[in-house]
């Protein structure tokens, strides 16, 4: 997957219906439900049936680098807008792209392990765009880590949503993946269906690694 050098601003890269995102090459990618087995909680465990998560199995990806950010454009087909917990089962969609912190070795399926920390990026639909850098080491160490800042933009139309994730480049190493121009780096993709009742490990995920390389 190759992340392109592009000279343009940083407004229309932040914004998910620019036009300049069609001139972007993107790659379909095949999620599938998070396996039961690695629910760390013994409730969802036991009140979910795997045949019935992770509703979304495919995310549009698209990504590209100004030298001194990168944007993340995740899109796919929901047919239904969900912002808010309205009932019981009912959560906000969302989205998320994962990242090894140090290393290959690091477990897509159970979220990194305490020797191989993963960097999470984390949208959620609401009234704002909320958008978050995550830790973990595993499954139930999911932390927020504030160092640094993720934006997101998104839209939902036409039976779609598209979010924009946008980070600096440099990252510190104990929290935020270095995305220096010519690195190559790990990275997977999530996506919430909140109509579903989907949140936190309930969620369909790609299921291997994807190589994503900055072009220099
Ligand atoms: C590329 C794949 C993945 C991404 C991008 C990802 C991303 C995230 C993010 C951003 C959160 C925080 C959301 C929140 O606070 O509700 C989270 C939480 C969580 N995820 Fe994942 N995840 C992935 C794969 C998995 C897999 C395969 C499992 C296995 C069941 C899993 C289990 C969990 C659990 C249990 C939580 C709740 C917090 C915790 O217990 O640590 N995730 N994930």
């Amino acid at each position: 997957m190759q992340c392109i050098r592009v000279p343009t601003a940083r407004d229309r890269l932040l914004d998910p219906m620019a036009s300049e995102w069609s001139g972007v090459a993107g790659e379909a990618i095949a999620l599938g439900a998070t396996p039961l087995a690695n629910q760390p909680s013994e409730y969802v465990k036991a009140s979910r049936n795997e045949d019935d998560v992770g509703k979304v199995r495919n995310v549009m990806v698209q990504t590209a680098h100004d030298g001194n950010e990168i944007f993340i454009r995740l899109s796919w087909e929901d047919a239904q807008k969900n912002v808010e917990v309205t009932e019981t089962n009912m959560f906000p969609d969302a989205c998320g792209v994962l990242m090894p912190l140090n290393g290959d070795d690091a477990p897509i399926d159970e979220m990194g392990s305490q020797g191989a920390p993963v960097n999470a990026w984390y949208w959620r639909a609401g009234a704002e765009d909320e958008a978050h850098n995550m830790v973990a080491h595993g499954l139930g160490t999911t932390r927020p880590a504030a160092s640094a800042t993720i934006e997101a933009r998104s839209v939902w139309g036409h039976g779609a949503w598209s979010v924009v994730f946008a980070r600096a480049l440099a990252g510190e190493p104990e929290a935020a993946v270095d995305l220096a121009p010519g690195r190559s780096v790990r990275i997977g993709f999530a996506v919430w269906e909140g109509s579903n009742g989907e949140r936190a490990g309930i969620k369909s995920f790609s299921k291997e690694w994807r190589e994503l390389a900055l072009q220099p």
